[in-house]
């Protein structure tokens, strides 16, 4: 059995109620409404996300994906509506939060995860020069401890991205987004660009650090053996808002076409298990 086949064949054992809504929640996205222009990308857009989970984020291209992540992580401001991470909102409160906010969070971006000019240690260890007054020694000890984490051997850290493969340049990227100890991990197409059994090690990467670090994860992710293998919920963004959250067989039973469509081989998997 394959990894999607395996993974399938578990959904029916996994908790779908493994998030309890009664949890505090981390992330609280209230009608939120984003336009560029005359381009309306976001309208009335509610959101929750819930201590602990992995909530994946899929939507067809252009939907606002990225943007409500970069909502979430304070680089962009929507035109109306709240966004509250730890209970606060992020667009009237202080420097001082703001910054606390940004060494709870860890960011995997889409594009560009590293800095091309700078060499792997450097890169991993820029989140820490820039927020704590550590000395050089405890750097490299946190830098190299990260690096460990995530695989990547130490005679690796004074090459510069060009000279690594795609699945060290995500490696490399994950070290620098998990150098502060983040509780938030947003991870922005992950396993994009890596072939499969990148993304399978990449999948499990994560999987192990999720319960080694207590993370909370919002992932977006066209792949459907990443989106199966890591989330606790799926949230669907189409017609400008999320239209349903659920478990991966709960996502399956809507019947919004960009679900039909995206979620296809999903469906007919189910149905030819039921009727073999
Ligand atoms: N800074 C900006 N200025 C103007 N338009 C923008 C800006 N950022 C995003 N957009 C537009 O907002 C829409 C949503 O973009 P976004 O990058 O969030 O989509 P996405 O769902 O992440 O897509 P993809 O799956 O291709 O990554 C697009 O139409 C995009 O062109
Ligand atoms: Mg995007």
């Amino acid at each position: 059995m394959n990894t999607f086949n395996a993974t399938m064949a578990s959904i029916d054992d996994k908790q779908t109620t493994q998030v309890n809504k009664n949890q505090d929640r981390i992330i609280e996205v209230r009608g939120l409404h984003t336009q560029y222009g005359d381009n309306t990308v976001h309208q009335n857009l509610n959101l929750s996300v819930y201590y602990g989970e992995v909530l994946t984020l899929v939507g067809s291209s252009g939907s606002g994906k990225t943007t409500l992540l970069r909502q979430m992580l304070g680089l962009e401001t929507p035109k109306y509506g709240t966004v509250k991470v730890f209970g606060r909102s992020r667009f009237d409160c202080d420097y001082k939060f703001l910054k606390s906010i940004h060494n709870r969070s860890g960011v995997l971006f889409q594009n560009g995860a590293l800095f091309s000019a700078l060499s792997v240690y450097d890169n991993v260890a820029l989140p820490l020069r820039e927020l704590y007054t550590l000395n050089e020694s405890m750097i490299r000890d946190l830098v190299m401890f990260k690096l460990a984490m995530v695989a990547i051997d130490a005679e690796h850290v004074n090459k510069m991205p060009a000279d690594l493969s795609g699945g060290m340049v995500k490696r490399v990227a994950l070290a620098r987004a998990l150098a502060l100890d983040p509780e938030l991990l947003f991870l922005d197409e992950p396993t994009a660009g890596l072939d499969p059994e990148l993304s399978e090690s990449f999948v499990e990467l994560i999987l192990t650090l999720r319960i080694e670090m207590k993370l909370t994860v919002i992932m977006i992710t066209h792949d459907l053996n990443t989106l199966a293998a890591l989330s606790d919920r799926i949230a669907v963004l189409a017609d400008q808002h999320v239209v349903t959250t659920g478990s991966l067989k709960e996502i399956c039973r809507h019947h919004h076409p960009f679900v039909q469509s995206f979620f296809k081989t999903v469906i007919n998997q189910a149905k030819t298990d039921n009727n073999p």
